[in-house]
């Protein structure tokens, strides 16, 4: 089978986009190198990378910062802010913005990431993530603006996630279908082996804490039920898979159907993912699979936050399940 490598895959995208400049691939191709980077560092914790454990200090959501968080962040910054493609980064790991001086050559894209996903999961060998989500600069002039960053997710130019796994997978949407690639560790080069994703229609696995069914709304409660097949007429086959990182729960949400739910609850009223880097590129990538993503009453790609650190509640998956989850949720 002829193999396809990423860059391969997205200079055949940029050669049938008009005015293409080559900056978008540019773009990508940086990305892919630091989630090399990332995948080779976290592929050898443990073994001389000194990168378990924590950094001792509290990101702006007031969790402790691993190590592998911090060394993820600056990897992508650096890689990234010298690209020459972007004019502005965001992180789950930067308080404000990182914004490329006029000196620093910057470029026209708005690049917005959550460096390490499952941080939870770095220290006993669970599968993590990256995620990225990117934007174009809308305002004229040199200044990136508050309107610049809080854009809303429709206008996402793109949007990925890297799992760090048994294998490393790069899965991309640019608005023309979902793409995953493979690494091969032994090349250094990621080979198209998920072309053109599509989610089922509807799935029988539902994702979700269960730990907080307690601080769930009676909505929410009895939504889980529903699927649990304890309500009259609900299912009897849905399974529950939680793995605790999006990427994993998100990536076989969309491989194999069903639902992932991170709502609200008593702790976090709204919701503990984030929007722009969590959210936002997760709904691009589901929607372009065919899938839908909603905070249980809007859609995602229809809406676009306040602030770049701000939570939202997730249900994303099969368009059928989302349409159930809808239906609970909005009585
Ligand atoms: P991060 O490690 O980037 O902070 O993200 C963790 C998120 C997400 O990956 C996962 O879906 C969720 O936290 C799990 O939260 P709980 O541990 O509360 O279930
Ligand atoms: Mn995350
Ligand atoms: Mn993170």
């Amino acid at each position: 089978m002829e193999k396809t490598t990423l860059v391969q895959h997205i200079r055949k995208q940029e050669r049938q986009t008009p005015l293409a400049t080559g900056e978008f691939t540019e773009l990508m191709t940086e990305i892919m190198v630091a989630s090399k980077i990332i995948s080779n560092a976290v592929n050898r914790a443990g073994i001389g990378e000194d990168i378990f454990g924590i950094t001792g200090q509290t990101n702006v959501h007031g969790e402790s910062v691993q190590k592998l968080d911090d060394f993820a962040n600056c990897t992508f910054a650096k890689i990234i802010g010298q690209s020459g493609t972007v004019c502005a980064i965001a992180s789950e790991e930067m308080e404000a913005p990182m914004i490329i001086s006029a000196e620093e050559n910057p470029g026209k894209y708005i690049f917005m990431m959550d460096p390490l996903d499952g941080s939870s999961n770095i220290d006993v060998n669970v599968s993590i993530g990256t995620i990225f989500s990117i934007y174009r600069k809308v305002s004229k002039g040199s200044e990136v603006t508050h309107e610049d960053l809080h854009q809303p997710a429709s206008q996402q130019v793109a949007a990925g996630y890297v799992i760090y796994g048994p294998s490393t997978l790069f899965v991309y949407t640019s608005g023309e279908g979902v793409h995953g690639f493979t690494l091969d560790p032994s090349l250094g080069e990621f080979f198209l082996s998920h072309p053109d994703i599509k989610i089922p229609e509807q799935g029988s696995l539902y994702s979700i804490n269960e730990g907080n069914t307690t601080i769930w709304s009676e909505k929410q409660k009895q939504l889980v039920s529903w699927l649990k097949g304890q309500e009259p007429g609900s299912p009897q086959n849905y399974r529950l898979r939680y793995v605790g990182t999006l990427v994993s729960d998100f990536h076989r949400t969309l491989l194999k159907g069903g639902i992932f739910m991170y709502p609200a609850d008593e702790k976090s009223p709204k919701g503990k993912l984030r929007f722009s880097y969590e959210a936002a590129p997760m709904a691009f990538i589901v929607d372009q699979a065919g899938g839908d993503a909603t905070d249980g009453l809007k859609r995602i790609m229809d809406s676009q936050p306040n602030d770049i650190h701000e939570c939202t509640p997730l249900f994303i998956g099969s368009k059928k399940d989302i349409e159930i989850s809808n239906k609970f949720l909005s009585e």
